[in-house]
């Protein structure tokens, strides 16, 4: 055998045995820890609440509607929360994104996973003049909202070496027919958080950023707002599967993750 025989040989071996036994991921390493969850009233951001919860990590969870998040705390305790509790805020406002860290801070004395996952959704029209006034409120909630979170919660992510979970879409990568907006907000999430990640490398933070690239997931809002758009039959992956792949590459601190069952169907 040729000496760049050899060579690829043991390359391919090497690549084999890294693969076997890369990292994998312990779920019992979520026990105790800190962790904001938001848009966690329904759907991805709900499922990803009983996650943390029945791994027995430490939760506050928010959304606009009090009495559903009423009910989220509730299981999240049966299924084993440590702590959880649920603050009503609305991600439009600032001062509101301000005070959910704040909270945390306070209750947890720091943290270590923040799960940006709300969103604010027009999708399902046709652009026009109507949606101008529509677009300062989707690039405030989808956009903004995750950007003074992530800046808010910094030091205390600098010094638990916590994560950032960044739940973005299909979306935010491919142009979707009928989303301008909503694709425009999403596109925006991973400029800002791709660049954020030298920020904290130049800055020696240890902190992960994992941009979470999802597929059509069978949601009521996202059902919603599809119809007509996508097949329904495209809705086959659940919630529940997504939060969990989310809170699998999240705690990995992968870089990016494509989630969706039969991805290459899209
Ligand atoms: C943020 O400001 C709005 C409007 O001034 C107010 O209604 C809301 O209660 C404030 N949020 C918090 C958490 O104080
Ligand atoms: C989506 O979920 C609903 C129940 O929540 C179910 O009836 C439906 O079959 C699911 N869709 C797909 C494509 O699996």
């Amino acid at each position: 055998m040729s000496f760049s025989k050899v060579l690829l040989v043991a390359t391919i071996g090497a690549v084999l045995i890294a693969f076997i036994f890369r990292d994998k991921f312990d779920p019992a390493s979520i026990k105790g820890k800190r962790v904001i969850v938001t848009g966690a009233s329904t759907g991805i951001g709900e499922q990803m609440a009983y996650w943390y919860c029945k791994q027995g990590a430490r939760v506050v969870v928010t959304a606009r509607r009090e009495a559903v998040l009423q009910q989220v705390v509730e299981k999240c305790k049966d299924l084993g929360a440590k702590e959880a509790f649920y603050m009503p805020l609305d991600m439009g406002r600032l001062n509101d994104t301000e005070a959910l860290v704040k909270e945390a801070e306070k209750r947890f004395g720091g943290l270590d996973f923040l799960i940006l996952n709300h969103i604010y959704s027009n999708y399902n029209h046709l652009w026009g003049v109507d949606q101008i006034d529509r677009l300062q409120k989707i690039i405030d909630v989808n956009f903004r909202a995750y950007v003074a979170l992530a800046t808010y919660a910094t030091p205390m992510l600098a010094e638990s070496k916590g994560s950032i979970g960044v739940v973005s879409s299909v979306a935010g990568l491919i142009p979707a027919p009928l989303y301008p907006s909503y694709s425009a907000s999403k596109f925006a999430l991973h400029g800002f958080f791709g660049s954020l990640r030298h920020d904290f490398h130049f800055q020696q933070m240890d902190i992960s950023i994992t941009e979470h690239i999802i597929g059509p997931i069978n949601t009521t809002n996202a059902v919603k707002f599809s119809k007509g758009i996508f097949k329904p039959e495209m809705f086959s992956t659940t919630a529940e599967d997504t939060a969990y792949r989310i809170l699998e590459g999240t705690a990995m601190r992968e870089r990016i993750v494509f989630f969706q069952d039969g991805f290459s169907r899209l």
